[in-house]
């Protein structure tokens, strides 16, 4: 992600600009591809997508899924197709479920494609956009389905330059930038999960308080993951306790053995970041939709 990602300022006239342009975008494809984080498939999602794409067909791809609990990835997938939505899991770095990504664009386009056939057009390849919120690996997925290594992707909403496509096979073709949206922010449960997943810039955050969430979150939903990678004898103490312990188990100790707890909650964190405690998902289907 480049660095100044969610320096973005989302102030009222910037989100309308940006659903304006994705609106406009919408019109050039046939379907809209959105990039959810597997692991929070919810607080990914910009809270008026639907009515920014109004009916035009979409596909879910939840992304990261290399990092999130496979069982709750398969929850959601279902969860979406009960709700009629085709949603598959992905992984834009090692490219895992990539392939499928074209034959399941095509059945969410059947009935459109049949129209058109009944109307006598000609079967074309399908025009796609990406769209989701910040840091959520838009650019990791266009680059891999272009084979490239970079893209130029301006880290402000929506898109100001001309579009150009990326042929990605003789069957789809892709806008070459993507749709960029705003998380639900206000809600702060939502806030806490993004900041978990560290989608949020750490400089805007209380550390200890979503290092103190997550570590109540890890002890009712992941307790041996967490028992196991801090080597932690009991684990049903208070989560403050809990990070007393794990900076003395890492050796974060100040002047007169007194724990250094802003050293530990920097650990803690890029340890639940980058996969060291654990493959883990935030969010289940059933508590939030
Ligand atoms: P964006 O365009 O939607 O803003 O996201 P981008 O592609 O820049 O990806 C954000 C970060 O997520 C990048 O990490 C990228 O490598 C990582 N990423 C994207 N897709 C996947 C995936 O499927 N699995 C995993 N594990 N990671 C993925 P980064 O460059 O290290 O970002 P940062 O650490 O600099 O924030």
């Amino acid at each position: 992600m480049s660095e100044n990602q969610f320096n973005i300022q989302w102030y009222p006239g910037h989100m309308a600009k940006a659903k304006r342009e994705i609106s406009q975008m919408t019109k050039l494809v046939d379907i809209v591809i959105e990039l959810k984080d597997a692991r929070i498939p919810y607080s990914s999602t910009n809270p008026i997508i639907n009515e920014i794409c109004g009916h035009k067909p979409r596909l879910i791809l939840l992304n990261k899924s290399d990092m999130a609990d496979k069982n709750i990835t398969r929850d959601w997938i279902n969860y979406y197709k009960k709700n009629n939505i085709m949603a598959l899991d992905i992984d834009s770095i090692t490219g895992y479920n990539i392939k499928n990504i074209i034959p399941y664009a095509k059945i969410v386009l059947t009935d459109e494609f049949k129209k058109r056939e009944a109307k006598g057009i000609k079967k074309t390849s399908i025009r796609a956009m990406i769209l989701g919120i910040p840091n959520v690996g838009k650019s990791t997925l266009i680059n891999k389905l272009a084979k490239r290594k970079a893209v130029n992707v301006g880290d402000k909403p929506g898109v100001t330059k001309t579009q150009s496509w990326i042929k990605v096979s003789n069957e789809l073709e892709l806008l070459d930038t993507p749709g960029i949206l705003w998380p639900k922010f206000e809600d702060e449960i939502v806030g806490l999960k993004l900041a978990m997943c560290g989608t949020i810039k750490d400089d805007i955050l209380d550390l200890k308080d979503i290092v103190v969430k997550s570590l109540d979150y890890l002890k009712e939903n992941y307790p041996n993951l967490l028992q196991t990678r801090y080597n932690l004898d009991d684990i049903n103490k208070d989560s403050y306790e809990l990070l007393d312990t794990i900076a003395i188990k890492r050796g974060c100790i100040l002047k007169g053995g007194i724990p250094d707890l802003d050293r530990a909650e920097k650990i803690f964190l890029n340890e639940l970041r980058d996969l060291k405690i654990g493959r883990m998902s935030y969010e289940k289907p059933e508590e939030r939709n």
